[in-house]
């Protein structure tokens, strides 16, 4: 079914008043667009140069070693001309065992000049096209995938709903303690060559179900790292803990957390929910945000000054991070009209960063607002109700878009991803991960090969 038929912002406001989507609007004027996106950002000690945001975006296409290849590069040389001064660098393994695909960078002593060159050659693009780099943040996002780790999954604790989703059998082991705590010491060694390589902030991904965003709601966890909310917050406290001891304040501590997991799409729950983060127990499909708040202050505390909001899991429940036209191939359809998702995803970052109104905080779910996604980044930015626009898929496919943004004030509606899933497509076939429809000189060619691929299998 298609949903996104307006052909005016006007149509697509009535069509948020009619859905009940209460906390999408937009700033109509181009002119005020402008001026509110090119605003600086103070974060932490640093000013960002507006308030525009790329979203990690993981292409699926490092070497086998975790080293950056050819379209790693691609994609980050367009997003460093395209004019966002805060590029979030995609999901980069701590360690092997933590990789979510064979292709998912992962940093090492190996290739620490790899990365620099990388981060150096952005810096450069960015500066040619932009001025100055100086007002450039670029925090790299380490994860450990947890779950969703190949070979083998590595798994926090047991939500019967996502193991029979994932089939993972109630006697598989969980992380032990002790491997807990010898991942913690991964992460601080992960930052430090993160450090080297030149990023000055480092993201301790906690989203979309992969290890941390796991421990976060590993409620019925024996041990200490579950159970009450202090112990579920333990790893990431003492990753910061021991960073800050290893590198002082040279690096800036950044976030990508889950505010709202949901339940796996489908699934018959009973309640109370025991499982999960940020759910209410008695009705899991609401959020409940009171530990997410009071696990935001303790970050805060230990010295985290960049939040990015996220929501769902892209392995259970993929309408709630991402809603979407049309699923990827095989996946089921929008359960819900996807502006009621784009309410969820404005409606929780607004109520958090209103409540921690000197933490910035990325704003996530634009894309499938297409052209107006900047329009609404103005408005909820205008109003306090995040600090950066941060886009994903929408600048996959048009990867200079900041650049008319701040300089018309206007999105090119040819250029706009249409939220079609392809991306995701490649993803889950095992094959580079980019934008087909938009982007056909580098990944015209893979989608047919990876439809090859599915057909033969
Ligand atoms: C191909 C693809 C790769 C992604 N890679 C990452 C990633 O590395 N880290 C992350 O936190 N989220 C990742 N995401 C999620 C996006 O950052 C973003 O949260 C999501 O696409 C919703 O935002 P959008 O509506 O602007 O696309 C990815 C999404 C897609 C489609
Ligand atoms: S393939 Fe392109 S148009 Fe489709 S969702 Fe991904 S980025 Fe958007």
């Amino acid at each position: 079914m298609r949903h996104f038929v307006y052909k005016t912002l006007d149509a697509l406001q009535r069509a948020a008043e009619q859905t009940g989507a209460a906390h999408v609007h937009f700033a109509a004027n181009p002119q005020e667009v402008r001026q509110v996106l090119a605003q600086s950002v103070r974060v932490g000690a640093l000013t960002v140069g507006n308030s525009i945001a790329i979203q990690p975006m993981e292409g699926c296409d490092g070497t086998p070693d975790g080293n950056p290849d050819e379209l790693t590069w691609r994609r980050y040389e367009r997003f460093a001309r395209g004019g966002a001064k805060l590029i979030w660098f995609e999901a980069t393994a701590v360690r092997q065992d933590g990789r979510a695909n064979m292709r998912q960078l992962w940093i090492t002593p190996r290739n620490v000049g790899e990365f620099a060159r990388l981060l150096a050659r952005v810096r450069e693009l960015h500066r040619q096209e932009w001025g100055s780099a100086d007002d450039l943040l670029l925090p790299i996002q380490l994860t450990h995938s947890g779950r969703y780790s190949v070979p083998r999954r590595i798994i926090a604790y047991h939500n019967p709903y996502i193991d029979q989703m994932t089939g993972t059998p109630p006697e598989y082991p969980v992380i032990a303690d002790d491997e807990l705590e010898r991942l913690e010491d991964d992460y601080v060694i992960a930052a430090g060559l993160a450090l080297d390589a030149g990023f000055q902030a480092v993201d301790i991904k906690a989203v979309h179900g992969y290890l941390l965003s796991e421990l976060l709601g590993a409620k019925t966890r024996d041990g200490r790292y579950g159970g009450p909310l202090e112990n579920r917050l333990r790893f990431i406290r003492n990753v910061i803990g021991k960073l800050r001891a290893a590198s002082g304040r040279r690096l800036l501590i950044a976030i990508r957390m889950n505010a709202f997991d949901g339940v796996p799409f489908g699934c018959e729950f009973e309640t109370p929910y025991l499982y999960g983060w940020g759910v209410d127990a008695a009705n899991p499909l609401r959020e409940d945000l009171r530990e997410v708040k009071q696990a935001i202050s303790s970050f805060r505390e230990c010295g985290v000054e960049l939040l990015n909001i996220s929501l769902g899991s892209p392995y259970y429940n993929p309408h709630i991070g991402r809603p979407f036209e049309k699923p990827d191939e095989g996946n089921y359809e929008q359960p819900e009209h996807p502006l009621t998702g784009v309410d969820r995803h404005f409606r929780i970052a607004a109520e958090l960063q209103r409540a921690f109104p000197n933490l910035p905080i990325v704003g996530t779910g634009y894309s499938w607002l297409q052209k107006y996604a900047i329009n609404a980044g103005a408005h909820n930015i205008a109003a306090g109700a995040i600090r950066f626009l941060g886009v994903g898929r929408g600048a996959l496919a048009y990867p200079d878009f900041a650049r008319d943004a701040l300089e018309k004030g206007e999105l090119d509606e040819r250029r706009c991803c249409k939220t079609l899933t392809y991306c995701t497509y490649l993803m889950r076939q095992k094959f580079p991960s980019g934008c087909p429809p938009f982007d056909k000189e580098g990944y015209g060619q893979i989608i047919k090969l990876a439809r090859h691929a599915a057909k033969e299998a």
